[in-house]
């Protein structure tokens, strides 16, 4: 093997948008952002993302102190560093949350917007293959009160009045009690497709209460500060806190600002729509289970089961894809948050450098294909094979290795070369 071909995965080239991302040439520096929660991100695009540090949310209910400069592009570009592919939700989601911000500035300036309505997303597609990723490196970013919660939890039990309102009342808490703040954050939804009807494959019945207690915070409700059932938080709301007034009993939260993003897999909806193409004459349907979810209309929710008054206040709906073979190989080389990083950080615990050699890699992305989990199958095979590395390397005088094709498809064995090599400690 030739040292040139060996390279560490920091050093496998400059961080770029990935093919299908956005064209824009990357530039050979790179800059720090002092961003709030972003810690030492690189730019890798050459478009100059506003510090986080200028989005500040305002404790007065008042403009003062909340700006937010970023523009549609903008955002896309940030994710794109983090994100491969999904271009389509990148560009929704990029739209969705700087329409968000417009308003609540303009709603903060005093500008009404009585017929305003919110522009709620639905992600969907495969498993692993960004949708949680995307929403949470765009939350990262905007530096806004947001939560994020499964849908599985007010479902597994049954639906317990006061549940779904707690997600409202923990953007309060991320605010820091802050409730001008937390009335324009937002909630993400995640697995909502397990709460769909029992009829269409989807979780249970109760699934339909939630529904029905969801859709009424993801339009106009007035949810109580503490939660009625919380007997010790309500004895500590009365009491004094350092620096803000009491709170008054009987303290609400509107919910008409907060913006709700869900996403889940939606496993049976390709189905469903595949049928009713097939039921209208002359409509021969697409074959890719991909190609259908673009098509997926109200109607295909609805047989899924979901509600009609729930899907109908998600009006922006996006479909994610699957990942390729060489998109998995670009989320290890090109992503910033590839998880590359994390072995690099394990064995460097160790004193130990993991090099990382293009045709491993391509050998890990067509193996991690084949799970058919989209990216999450890439930590499956990375798990299997370096296992045995991660036990046997910290006993040893091993402080360099390289995962080649070879060491990917036969990992024991290469082991046992570097062993023999190396000795133990
Ligand atoms: N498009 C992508 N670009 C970069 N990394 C990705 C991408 N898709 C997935 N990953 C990586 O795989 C992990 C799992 O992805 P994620 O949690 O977003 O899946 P998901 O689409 O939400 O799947 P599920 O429907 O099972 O919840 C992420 O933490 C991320 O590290
Ligand atoms: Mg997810």
């Amino acid at each position: 093997m030739s040292s040139s071909s060996l390279v560490a995965a920091s050093d496998l080239g400059p961080v770029s948008n990935g093919p299908g991302n956005d064209p824009t040439p990357t530039p050979s520096t790179t800059s720090t952002p002092k961003s709030r929660g972003r810690g030492s991100r690189r730019h890798a695009v050459p478009v100059e993302v506003p510090r986080t540090e200028d989005i500040e949310s305002s404790t007065t209910g008042s403009n003062a102190g909340f700006h937010f400069h970023l523009k549609p592009r903008e955002v896309k570009a940030d994710l794109d560093r983090f994100v491969i592919q999904q271009d389509e939700a990148k560009k929704v989601l990029s739209v969705a949350l700087c329409d968000h911000f417009q308003h609540v500035r303009m709603t903060r300036e005093g500008l009404k917007a009585p017929f305003y309505t919110k522009q709620n997303v639905l992600l969907l597609g495969p498993t692993g293959v960004g949708k949680t990723h995307l929403i949470r490196s765009a939350a990262e970013l905007i530096g806004v009160p947001f939560v994020k919660a499964d849908a599985t939890k007010f479902s597994e039990t049954g639906y317990v009045g006061g549940d779904v309102e707690d997600l409202v009342r923990d953007l309060i808490r991320r605010t820091g009690g802050d409730v001008a703040t937390a009335e324009h954050g937002i909630i993400y939804l995640d697995e909502i497709d397990k709460i769909a009807g029992r009829d269409s494959g989807g979780r249970d019945v109760s699934g339909k209460g939630v529904q029905t207690n969801l859709l009424k915070l993801m339009e106009d409700a007035d949810v109580a500060v503490v939660s009625p059932n919380d007997i010790m938080g309500q004895v500590q709301a009365v009491m004094p806190r350092p620096g803000q007034p009491p709170r008054t009993p009987g303290e609400t939260i509107n919910t008409r600002h907060i913006l709700f993003i869900v996403s889940g897999a939606f496993a049976g909806l390709p189905g469903i729509i595949r049928r009713r193409l097939t039921t209208a004459a002359g409509v021969i349907p697409p074959d890719t289970d991909e190609s259908l979810m673009d098509q997926a209309m109200t109607a295909d929710f609805i047989s899924f089961g979901f509600e009609p008054e729930f899907i109908g206040r998600l009006p922006v709906r996006v479909a994610c894809r699957p990942l390729a073979e060489k998109d998995l190989f670009d989320v290890m080389r090109r992503s910033e948050s590839s998880l590359l990083r994390q072995y690099e950080r394990a064995f460097g615990a160790y004193g130990i450098t993991v090099k990382w050699r293009a045709d491993g890699l391509r050998r890990i992305a067509h193996l991690a294909a084949a799970e058919g989990t989209g990216a999450r199958g890439l930590m499956t095979v990375c798990e299997r094979v370096l296992r045995d590395f991660k036990f046997e390397l910290p006993s040893t005088s091993v402080d360099e290795f390289a995962v080649t094709r070879e060491l990917v498809e036969d990992p024991k064995a290469t082991l046992a070369v570097l062993l023999k090599k190396t000795g133990r400690r």
